[in-house]
């Protein structure tokens, strides 16, 4: 069974560095996810490619409640999510990594939970510290070991898209404390965190956010810093997954709260 599970963002399609994989449907009560399975150093870990690998599924229409369902159905207890991200800071910059400690939702019309009422119980989630401190400071070891410079902490903020952002926009997230803009990571980790899943976030800087940029942003620029760091990163998530043996060092498979009246 896959302990850890990978899902790759823009320009990571295929998880490579591993062995004998073989690809699977997993069907859930959500829809379908497709999934690889291969082995890392004797390890089984599960890959999930999140906008598909022709690219064609855009942010607000990837599936990411049968993803991570899929993900827990098969055994997963720890994800590490890619993703490609502008930055709102001139200091970081394209090729550089973060991982991402907070994030503000500015998602729009996504299905943000398992929980829809009816016979299910009303779940609200604790968030205080939404991206597994264990899972990061693995994937910080690993990077040293590696020589890749990883920044361990940084606010995520998550738009709708699939349009980039507008400079006004940028510039309000920048006074909320933002540092990264990305359109992907919410609702995946608050899903992970309703199943107890561990989920850390190794976002990519591709690009200085719009405004911060003195130029116009395009997706292709995007997807060339992603190919110039597509072997560190796929590397890095190896590497980490070494960090990741042994019990979880972390609260995140704590049973979420639930919620609701009743009369006393
Ligand atoms: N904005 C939103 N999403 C992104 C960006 C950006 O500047 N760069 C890569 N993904």
């Amino acid at each position: 069974m896959p302990r850890i599970g990978l899902i790759g963002g823009t320009g990571i399609y295929n998880p490579r560095l591993m062995e004998e994989t073989r690809e699977i449907t997993e069907m859930t009560p959500f829809g379908e996810a497709r999934v690889v399975i291969g082995k890392n150093d004797g390890q089984e870990v599960a890959f999930i490619t999140r906008h598909g690998v022709k690219h064609n599924v855009p942010p607000h229409l990837v599936n990411y409640r049968a993803n991570i369902m899929a993900l827990k159905q098969l055994g997963v207890e720890i994800i590490i999510a890619t993703a490609a991200v502008g930055s709102l800071h001139l200091d970081r910059r394209p090729g550089e990594y973060v991982l991402a400690d907070q994030f503000l939702d500015f998602t729009k019309t996504r299905k943000t939970s398992f929980f829809e009422g009816g016979d299910q119980p009303v779940v609200h989630c604790d968030m205080t510290v939404p991206y597994c401190p264990f899972v990061r400071q693995a994937i910080e070891e690993a990077g040293q070991e590696i020589g890749l410079k990883i920044h361990n902490g940084g606010t995520y903020v998550c738009t709708e898209g699939p349009r980039f952002e507008t400079a006004a926009e940028i510039n309000m997230f920048k006074m909320l404390g933002g540092n990264l803009v990305g359109m992907t990571s919410v609702p995946e980790v608050c899903l992970a965190r309703e199943l107890g899943i561990c989920y850390a976030n190794i976002s990519i800087i591709t690009n200085h956010a719009a405004g911060i940029s003195p130029h116009i942003l395009t997706h292709s620029e995007v997807v060339q810093v992603m190919k110039n760091s597509l072997h560190d990163v796929r590397y890095l998530m190896m590497e980490s997954l070494k960090y990741l043996d042994g019990p979880r060092n972390c609260a995140c498979s704590g049973i979420p709260q639930q919620g609701g009246l009743s009369e006393s």
